[in-house]
């Protein structure tokens, strides 16, 4: 029986798919591509000695996505694929609700099709729109600020629907902080196509000389030093947490228990200007970096409580802020150009 990721070839995706094959999980891989490279795959076969298929689709391809549950024998699917870029969500919302929504829909209808119930789900912290305290629970109330936010909530909506129609699914929605880090290999990270929108590819390509120096949006937020604070997770704990959702949807205590939903975040915040002094430290180098007014739509603080994750999955982040900082520059010292390099 194997696994099927969606958007396997992803940031995300691929640290999953190395976690899942090192523990002996077989895999099948479907990407379209829009977002990622090939050679993502090619080096996660690398790093672990194994082999997997990979299909190069696109989930809105029901007739594909049909054909690849007639010839592999899926039991359970991990969702990755969709769009993320919050700002270009704004700006083609309809991209945004087409390709999540009904990419989700289509490989709903057809896991449905073949008997195949148990999912796990990306969703994001920003489901929690602008919450009124930290640390974040997952009963906090949930809301959105842009159309990619909104796509993840009604996702969740969704995958809730479909389970109270049919109590058969078994469905685990995960909710990650921010995701950084890259394997320690330094073969598979984080490759942004263009300006990188987040804060951690930013800073290290400030480094590598690729970008002058790094906007540092607001100093006058109600943070210990003005900027934002932010619960950034290492990669590879986020890829043993969906090893952990996996083996709780297999395991027998399961049933009956309705949808799952867990933060994945360490319970720590830290601030821009933690990060670029944490990055300065392990490059060895001063990070310029100028102040610019609020980026629109961003909060002051933004932390996990992850405890639900930790008594039910068995889930902690056990990587700390140096190891992130570490990874995510060895990724981008050895691919300066991400993949491209290759
Ligand atoms: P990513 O862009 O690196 O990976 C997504 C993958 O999905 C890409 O390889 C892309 O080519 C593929 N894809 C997109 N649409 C597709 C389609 N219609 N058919 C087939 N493949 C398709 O992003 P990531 O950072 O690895 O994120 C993975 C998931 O986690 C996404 O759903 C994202 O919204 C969610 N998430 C990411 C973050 C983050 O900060 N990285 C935070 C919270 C949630
Ligand atoms: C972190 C902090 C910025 C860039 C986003 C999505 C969220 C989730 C994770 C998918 C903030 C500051 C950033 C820069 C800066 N993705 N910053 N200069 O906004 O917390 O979350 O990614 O689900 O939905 O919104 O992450 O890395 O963009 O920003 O000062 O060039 O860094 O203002 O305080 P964010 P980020």
């Amino acid at each position: 029986m194997a696994i099927l990721i969606t958007g396997g070839a992803g940031y995300i995706g691929s640290h999953t798919c190395v976690e899942l094959l090192n523990r002996g999980y077989e895999i099948v891989v479907i990407d379209n591509l829009s977002n990622s490279s090939k050679k993502s795959l090619d080096r996660v076969k690398e790093i672990t000695g194994k082999d997997f298929r990979f299909y190069r689709d696109d989930l809105l391809n029901k007739a594909a996505v049909e054909e690849i549950f007639r010839r592999e024998n899926i039991d359970s699917v991990i969702h990755f694929a969709g769009l993320k870029a919050v700002g270009e969500s704004v700006e083609k919302p309809l991209e945004y609700y087409y390709n999540n929504i009904t990419g989700t829909l289509v490989l709903c209808d057809v896991m449905k099709k073949h008997h195949v119930k148990n999912l796990v789900f990306s969703s994001s912290a920003t489901v929690y729109g602008k919450p009124e305290t930290v640390p974040i629970r997952e009963d906090f109330p949930l809301s959105a600020t842009n159309p990619y936010g909104r796509t993840k909530l009604m996702i969740e909506e969704i995958l809730e629907d479909l389970y109270n129609a049919d109590h058969e699914w078994k469905i685990v929605l995960l909710r990650y902080f921010n995701p950084v880090g890259a394997h320690k290999s330094g073969r598979i990270g984080e490759d942004p196509r263009g300006i990188p929108n987040n804060l951690v590819p930013y800073i290290t390509q400030v480094v590598i000389g690729r970008l002058g120096y790094l906007n540092v949006y607001g100093n006058d937020y109600n943070t210990p030093d003005g900027t934002g604070v932010r619960d950034y997770i290492h990669v590879v704990d986020l890829a043993e947490g969906h090893v952990k959702a996996i083996e709780k949807i297999m395991g027998k205590d399961f049933a009956q228990n309705g949808v799952l939903t867990y933060n994945l975040g360490t319970g720590r915040g830290y601030s821009v200007l933690d990060m670029v002094k944490a990055f300065s430290q392990i490059c060895g180098k001063e990070i310029r970096y100028e102040f610019k007014p609020r980026r629109p739509g961003d909060i002051a603080t933004c932390y996990a409580d992850p405890s639900r994750a930790k008594e039910e999955l068995g889930w902690t982040a056990s990587r700390g802020l140096m190891e992130m900082c570490e990874d995510s520059w060895r990724w981008q010292l050895n691919n300066p150009n991400g993949y491209d390099d290759a």
